[in-house]
């Protein structure tokens, strides 16, 4: 099988391009990715050589560039996204253009090639935040942030074009993702990363508000599963049932680095920022045969490890570039400007 996996450079989808082509000797793999501050080629690099992998540098919202890579291919996988909900309130332009535009893209090569599956990336964000209980995929969307918004306005153009062209199209919701190779300014890799620099983990809030945590490695198990025996039309939902608040979270890291509490900073919460995410898996686990298989603390305590023994991949991205700093700056500013 010949698969596009765009956005294939970034945390999940180099997960998925490294994990495919070590499990499927028959699979080859065209990786379209613009290499925005998130795509980054070094989290290629152990299939760089392989005869089965190619890369194409393009982006999914240039039609010229879809039309190119797409040729020959049996099945898209669309990871390709602006990801981080904080740059989203402060610069959602490009959240609007990619997220959205860019998948339309995409659908509309899916259309004219006669592409035979195309499963799009999306998050469990687009439900929006629940007090109790769990979202199912026929719950209503009520995204909040402009990245969600964004995400669920392609899944909405996903569903269309199955209704309306019967496009052979499967979206998959996957929730807060960990592991190793994540950009360092999500909540786990920045506060990992700051504290064995010895800064500060700034915790937005009371600290209280809940993910549900999903190994790397379980999510691209789920979209493979999604791709290889997800129905047409079909929404799953991907999580790893290990709801944590954010102060746990910092807990484990502060305890696995054998450091204390007074590192964590309370800082002026995030504007509109979703008190608790949660979704209802049963229906990935009974089609799909999908569960979650790595055990929650274990899995964060080997991801902090892998931070702390390869400082070589988050220090370039952090220190040796001026994207991470500037953006730091950005972000103060305007958290400055809204206080
Ligand atoms: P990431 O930010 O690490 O990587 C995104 C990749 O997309 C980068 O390689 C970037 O260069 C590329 N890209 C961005 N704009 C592009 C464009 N216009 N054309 C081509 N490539 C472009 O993201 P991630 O965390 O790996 O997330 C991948 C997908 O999974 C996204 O669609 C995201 O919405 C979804 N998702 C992420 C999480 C999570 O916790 N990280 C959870 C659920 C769903
Ligand atoms: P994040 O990793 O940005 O993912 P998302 O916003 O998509 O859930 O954030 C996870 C949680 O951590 C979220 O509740 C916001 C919180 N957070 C902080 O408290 N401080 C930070 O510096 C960051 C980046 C996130």
């Amino acid at each position: 099988m010949r698969v596009l996996v765009c956005g294939g450079a970034g945390f999940i989808g180099s997960n998925f391009t490294r994990r495919s082509l070590a499990r499927h000797e028959d699979w080859e793999i065209v990786c379209l990715d613009a290499l925005t501050y998130a795509g980054n080629l070094d989290n290629l690099k152990p299939v760089a050589d392989d005869p089965r992998f190619t890369f194409v540098h393009g982006d999914i919202r240039d039609r010229d560039a879809v039309e190119d890579a797409v040729r020959g291919a049996d099945a898209i996988v669309n990871f390709a996204a602006e990801t981080h909900v904080d740059r989203s309130i402060a610069e959602p332009e490009a959240f609007l253009t990619t997220d959205i535009l860019g998948t339309h893209t995409l659908l509309e090569a899916v259309r004219a090639h006669g592409i035979a599956r195309m499963v799009q990336v999306s998050t469990d964000e687009v439900y929006g935040s629940i007090d109790a209980g769990s979202y199912c995929e026929t719950d209503r969307l009520a995204p909040t942030s402009p990245y969600s918004a964004s995400k669920a306005g392609a899944d909405l153009q996903v569903l269309a074009y199955f209704h309306t062209y019967g496009l052979p199209v499967v979206i998959t919701r996957g929730s807060n993702t960990y592991g190793p190779y994540q950009y360092p300014e999500k909540l786990i890799p920045l506060f990992v990363t700051n504290a064995i620099e010895g800064g500060k983990l700034p915790l937005y809030g009371d600290g209280l508000n809940v993910r549900d945590w999903l190994h790397v490695d379980d999510h691209s198990d789920g979209i493979e599963a999604a791709l290889l025996r997800g129905r047409v039309g079909e929404v799953y939902n991907i999580g790893g049932g290990n709801e944590r608040t954010n102060r746990e979270i910092t807990g484990i890291i502060i305890d696995e680095l054998g450091l204390t509490d007074s590192i964590v900073e309370r800082v002026a919460d995030r504007p509109g920022h979703d008190r608790r995410y949660s979704i209802d898996c049963a229906k990935a686990s009974s089609d799909l045969g999908w569960v979650p298989a790595v055990d929650f603390e274990p899995g964060l305590r080997d991801t902090i490890r892998w931070y702390a023994d390869n400082p070589w991949w988050w220090t370039k991205i952090k220190h040796q570039t001026a994207e991470f700093a500037d953006w730091r700056r950005r972000w103060y500013e305007e958290r400055e400007s809204d206080a």
